[in-house]
């Protein structure tokens, strides 16, 4: 039993492996946040607050004759604006009468085997015996409105999913103008926030500040998780490292606009409210109407950044990502994208084809361009019928031939936009977004099409399973290459409006869940201009999500690291493409790339013809070692070793099979230095006691004119080690010469 009541102290205590979190109900059935914290035995954590009159902040009128008590400084499971507590809430209600706030009173509480899913949205799930929940109800009197908290706790897992459902209980109407998923109050402590911030082509990139007071926001109001924010952030102790310190994930579950708030307020306690962006959101809630908020997966370890990722690992790998593709060998892909652009035809793709599948390449992926008349980016999205000018005779001659040559075929599309120039939006005007009377902002010269629309996403459910049906698709690219602006449905009536943001995501969550559920053997990777919605939500359909539009290994070195804090390598979309890079012009030396590129679901994006003889041969090896390092790489425990700020030379990661039986290190010499010392890291996740030898080596793209690495001058090269002088003395390789030269060291338990 994880969840465990006590009637003597109205607490409500949540165990996992490592953590406890308790609630209270106080004397007046408020819902108070007692701990989330290092695991705990079972006492009542209510001694830590010491009611206080603070000056300004109000008292519920029942408690009138005594200041101590306000729930403006109460630590709370679930706050609502207008009732007393000017924080950050989570709630924030409206009636018919005009009528701001709601007083959330606890009405009692029951404990349920298992997870519950959600009607509406992407939720995790949990084997038999994995979880158990607690459901706590709340309501507001006045208002009718009913509250819902939800708790699945996965006790092994050392994870807490929350979620709030809310149901209209009353006889007039509601609106939600704010419903978070969750909000969890830290009372003390002195935290720094961690949010992984960028832009396209530079997406997830670390950023870590120490808290101070006011409200910070980690958002986006672009109606996807977007490149600019990720729905995730860290708080954790100043002192936190990789390796140790107190550190508290929160991710959400969620792929549209979305808002974390994290707020240091007067008395220094913290506030992290997580949820749907309330920009642009109202939600009417008739009587007996329920709404769902997406799920919050909280995390804490006391053990580190480290250990805060293996945890988020573990769970999507274990209870998101669908399961039919999680541990599945994924085909080794070749996409043409940057390799023809637009600019292509049947010849020049079977051209890329064949090479392809000579250099041992297993499946092909036929990007933008292929359908309506697309000749550049300004047409034809929406009309997902074959352009037979390009491709005579249509999809099935091409797939044939490639299916001939032994490889599988996929292919792109991206089913949320339409081009002002396409049959569909000439069809269906009313079916993109636009506001009535104004002329919409337009973005590589197209639209998105209303997914708040019932009758868009079944157009968009029959277009695509016709093509699923008809054509050997085993692998779908999907797409969404610009953000929403001109939010308003044109199949809404004007007071829901303020729901076309989140019910748009929803038509996207429903055609995603559709398409998967009827063919469980299509592989889908989520794209949007590459990393602009990688989140949880969009993993609960896609096991993966192209990374990032940025190739360059070395720009990837950082956007992998960062978004390697909460998610797992094998939910990364990583290719290896042309050296100079497109997005760059950078020159990195091919075996680098293909290290880059093989800590993620690895690929081909260039032209082959373009390689030279060495490439062509060493592409083969590339996949043969991407195979032998499949398991290690993709199941392994994942160890961030040096960043760019660790050392300013070289960039390090670690997998290490969570038996401790090998360990693979990837090293990119980033900066190389003249007259500089050795390059030296430290393993992690290895058996002290046990002998390591190094098995297999790699060095790709040294200069050895320049005093290079020399395998033989290293005695230690050939003597095994033990994991206890691997992790806490380290290894050092001599200098590395040339631009961007790399290592791989695969070390192999002995005894
Ligand atoms: C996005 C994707 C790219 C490519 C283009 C095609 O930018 O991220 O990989 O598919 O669209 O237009």
């Amino acid at each position: 039993m994880s969840i465990h009541y006590s009637d003597e102290t109205k607490t409500i205590t949540l165990n996992t492996k490592s953590t406890t979190y308790q609630l209270q109900v106080d004397s007046c059935g408020h819902l108070l946040h007692l701990y989330y914290g290092k695991r705990i035995p079972g006492d009542c954590m209510d001694y830590q607050y010491i009611p206080m009159d603070h000056g300004f902040s109000p008292n519920p009128y029942g408690l009138r004759w005594n200041r101590r008590i306000s729930m403006d400084v109460l630590p709370q499971e679930y706050a609502c604006a207008n009732t007393g507590d000017f924080r950050t809430p989570a709630l924030e209600l409206s009636t018919d009468a005009g009528a701001y706030g709601a007083d959330l009173i606890y009405q009692g509480h029951r404990i349920e085997p298992g997870k519950l899913s959600l009607e509406t949205l992407p939720a995790a799930r949990a084997a038999d015996g994995e979880c158990e929940t607690l459901l706590v109800d709340l309501s507001d009197e006045v208002s009718g409105l009913r509250v819902q908290l939800r708790y699945a706790v996965y006790e092994a897992r050392d994870v807490i999913v929350r979620s709030a459902v809310l149901t209209n209980g009353g006889a007039s109407g509601l609106w939600l103008e704010r419903a978070a998923s969750a909000s969890i109050d830290i009372p003390f402590g002195s935290w720094e926030l961690i949010n992984f911030h960028g832009r396209h082509m530079m997406e997830r990139v670390e950023e870590r500040e120490r808290l101070t007071h006011g409200v910070h926001t980690i958002s986006s109001r672009r109606g996807a998780s977007s490149h600019q924010h990720n729905p995730f952030v860290v708080l954790c102790e100043r002192s936190a490292t990789e390796d140790s310190g107190e550190c508290l994930g929160v991710m959400l579950a969620y792929s549209g606009s979305f808002r974390i708030d994290v707020e240091l307020d007067q008395l220094n306690s913290v506030r992290a409210v997580a949820g749907i962006n309330d920009a642009q959101f109202r939600w009417r809630l008739n009587p007996g109407d329920s709404f769902e908020t997406p799920e919050v997966f909280l995390a804490f370890t006391a053990n580190g950044l480290t250990e805060l990722s293996h945890i988020y690992h573990n769970f999507l790998r274990g209870s998101v990502i669908p399961a039919r593709w999680v541990n599945c060998r994924r085909p080794v892909l070749i996409n043409n994208w940057e390799a023809t652009y637009i600019d292509f035809d049947a010849e020049k793709i079977l051209a890329i084809a064949r090479k392809a599948a000579a250099m041992g390449v297993e499946m092909f992926v036929l990007d933008d361009g292929w359908f309506g008349h697309r000749d550049d980016d300004n047409s034809s999205l929406g009309d997902w019928f074959v352009n037979e000018r390009k491709l005579p005779g249509g999809l099935a001659p091409l797939i044939a031939s490639i299916n001939e040559l032994g490889l599988k075929f996929g292919i792109w599309i991206e089913p949320e936009m339409v081009s002002e120039d396409s049959e569909l939006f000439r069809a269906h005007p009313d079916w993109a977004l636009t506001v009535p009377g104004r002329a919409p902002s337009m973005c590589r010269n197209q639209m998105v099409l209303d997914m708040a629309n019932p009758a868009v996403v079944e157009h968009l459910y029959q277009v695509i399973s016709n093509l699923l049906r008809t054509q050997h698709i085993e692998y779908i690219k999907w797409d969404m290459n610009r953000n929403m602006t001109d939010v308003y449905s044109h199949a809404l009536p004007v007071e829901r409006q303020g729901e076309t943001f989140h019910r748009y995501i929803l038509g996207v969550y429903e055609l995603a869940r559709r398409l998967t559920a009827e063919f469980p053997d299509v592989l889908f990777e989520g794209c949007s201009g590459g990393g602009g919605r990688f989140d949880a939500g969009m993993l609960h359909y896609f096991p993966q999500i192209w990374c990032s539009d940025d190739s360059d290994a070395i720009e990837r070195l950082e956007i992998q690291r960062g978004t390697s804090f909460g998610y797992p390598v094998s939910a990364v979309g990583a290719h290896l493409s042309a050296s100079p890079n497109e997005q760059t012009g950078r020159a990195a030396p091919f075996g680098t790339r293909a290290i880059v590129a093989m800590s993620g679901t690895f690929g081909y994006e260039l032209d082959p013809d373009k390689l030279t003889d060495e490439e062509k041969d060493s592409v083969r090896e590339q996949i043969a070692r991407f195979d032998r390092y499949y398991d290690l790489i993709q199941r392994g425990d994942y160890y961030r070793l040096a960043g760019p700020d660790d050392n300013g030379r070289f960039q390090a990661w670690q997998f290490a099979a969570p038996d401790g039986s090998q360990a693979l290190v990837n090293l990119v010499v980033t900066h190389t230095r003249a007259n500089f010392g050795g390059i030296h890291f430290r393993l992690k996740g290895l058996e002290p006691n046990a002998m390591y030898k190094l098995a297999e080596h790699r060095f790709e793209g040294c200069r050895t004119e320049f005093e290079s690495l020399r395998m033989d001058d290293m005695a230690h090269c050939a003597q095994p080690i033990s994991g206890a002088s691997l992790m806490y003395a380290g290894y050092t390789l001599p200098r590395m010469g040339g631009d961007y030269p790399s290592a791989q060291l695969l070390f192999v338990r002995q005894n």
